[in-house]
This record gives structure tokens, sequence and C-alpha cells, in this order.
């Protein structure tokens, strides 16, 4: 099973990718974790102390690796394999984190017409190698523009989960996901309510979602916000948010199923 997780910044994104993978993990599903955002705090989240999290190196920042598998040194430039071996990399790359396999992706600079270099061929290797030949659970944690998915690879995503606050932006940025998330060949997005309040605010998602079709919601947490402050996971420290995650995880496992 492959899952996206997208949305506007600050939604709660990293709150729910990370909640999602310690309970999947907890039902002894092997599950990898894989930091998309550049802003990535995933780490955190699952559960590691700040040492271990910045152990967590990116893979586009593991030069001797890309120059090892691709033949050229990341900004290097230069002739570079297309194709490289990149099985061993969860095992050899990957943080053990609570039980969940942590990567983080990294970023790639750009250039006018998007990235031909070592590290983005290296990233599009492995993200080509997670979704297509991996039978493991993936959860992808994304910003809103669901870069490192395109083509050829986004088809593999089971399902796409938009994260929407009950506010105006926070739908607008869900709309423009699933436009992006068109574009590259994905019809299947759905939204997750956070940080909804009551009646009103379900109203509202419903209403400006529109055909994004609402799968759950969460409640808002004086817990999960504290554990934010103290630098711990946000898995667990609250029940209510616990039973409304169980729900959207199942929902989610029988959507992904029928994908
Ligand atoms: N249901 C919730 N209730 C209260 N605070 C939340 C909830 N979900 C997320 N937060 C808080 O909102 C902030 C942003 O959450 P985060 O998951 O990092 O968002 P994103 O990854 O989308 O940027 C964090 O401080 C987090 O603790
Ligand atoms: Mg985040």
């Amino acid at each position: 099973m492959k899952i996206a997780i997208s949305g506007k910044g600050g939604v709660g994104k990293t709150t729910l990718s990370s909640s999602l993978a310690r309970l999947w993990a907890a039902e002894g599903r092997r599950v990898i974790a894989i930091d998309a955002d550049p802003d990535a705090n995933l780490a955190i989240a699952l559960g590691a102390d700040p040492a271990l999290a910045a152990a967590c190196t990116p893979l586009t920042q593991m030069d001797d690796l890309i120059e090892e598998r691709t033949g050229a040194a990341p900004g290097k430039g230069g002739m570079f394999r297309l194709n490289p071996d990149v099985s061993d990399v969860v095992d050899t790359c990957g943080t053990d984190i609570d039980g969940v396999t942590l990567l983080r992706m990294g970023t790639v600079e750009r250039g006018g017409s998007g990235c031909m270099c070592s590290e983005g061929t290296f990233l599009k290797a492995f993200m080509r190698h997670l979704l297509i030949e991996r039978t493991d659970v993936a959860i992808l944690d994304m910003e809103a523009g669901l870069e490192h998915l395109g083509r050829g690879t986004a088809e593999n995503v089971d399902l796409f989960v938009v994260v929407v606050e009950p506010g105006g932006r926070a739908v607008q940025t869900a709309h423009a996901v699933r436009s992006l998330a068109r574009d590259i060949g994905v019809s299947d997005v759905v939204a997750v309510g956070n940080r909804v309040r009551d009646a009103e605010d379900i109203e509202f998602l419903v209403g400006a979602l529109g055909d994004i079709e609402l799968l759950g919601t969460l409640p808002d947490s004086d817990n999960i916000r504290r554990a934010d402050r103290e630098g711990v996971s946000p898995y667990g420290v609250d029940d209510e948010y616990n039973e409304a995650l169980r729900d959207i995880a199942a929902r989610i496992v029988n959507m992904a199923a029928g994908a």
C-alpha cells in the first residue's frame, strides 16, 4: 500500500503521516515513511530524539552513494547512468524510529528545464523502486507541490490524501493539489479534515470540498499541540484523535485495496 499525504503548509500533514505510520507499524506491518517535504520534520514526529533526527541524512546529500551508483557526484554534471541500482537503499539508508523506517528525500536544485542531474535521477530511481517494486506500506509526507512524483510513478500511489483545516485557504490548496494530481495521471484524491471542532466545521468542509470526498475528520487537540512543543511524537497522546485516526486508517486501507 502506497499513500501520499499532501496539503497546505501547517495543516497537519506530518502529524497525520507519523500517526498513520506508527499505527500501521504497531499492527505489525513493515512501514516506510518518506519525508518528501523540504521543510523536513517527520523524524521528530515519529518519535526520534534530536540527535537521531539530525543523523537522518537526506538522500540528495549522500554524495558518495550517488556517485557510486550513477557515476557522477551531485552538482558535478557530466555523464551519468539513468538507471542506478537503488534496491538496497531502504535497508542501508533508512533509519529505524520506533519500528518505522524513515528516509528523507532532500531537495534538488532546479535548472530552467527541470533537473537533469545525478541526484535527481537517483531520487527518481528510488521513487520508482519504492512505489513499484516494494510491497511494504509506504507513506509519503509531501508538500503541496507533489515534488518527486511524476507521470509513471504517481499512478503507483494507491491513494492521495490531502489534509485540510476548516478554512478557505486550506481547501483552495486541496483543489490545487487535486488538479496537480490529475496532471500527473492520478484521479483518486480524498481529503481528511484536521483540527475540526464542531458540526459547522464539517459542514463547511463538505461544502467547500465539493466533489473531493471527505474521508474523515480529526479533532483539534491540545495534547497534539503540546506534543509538538515538547518535541515528542503525537502518536497516542490523545484518545479522541487516535480513535478518529483508526477510522481514517481503516478507510484508507479499504480504498487503497480497491485502487
Ligand atoms: N489535530 C490537531 N490538533 C492540534 N494541533 C495540531 C493538530 N494537527 C496538527 N497540529 C499542530 O499543527 C502544527 C502543524 O502540524 P504539522 O503536522 O507539522 O503540519 P504540516 O506537516 O502540514 O506542515 C504543529 O504544531 C502540530 O502539532
Ligand atoms: Mg510537515
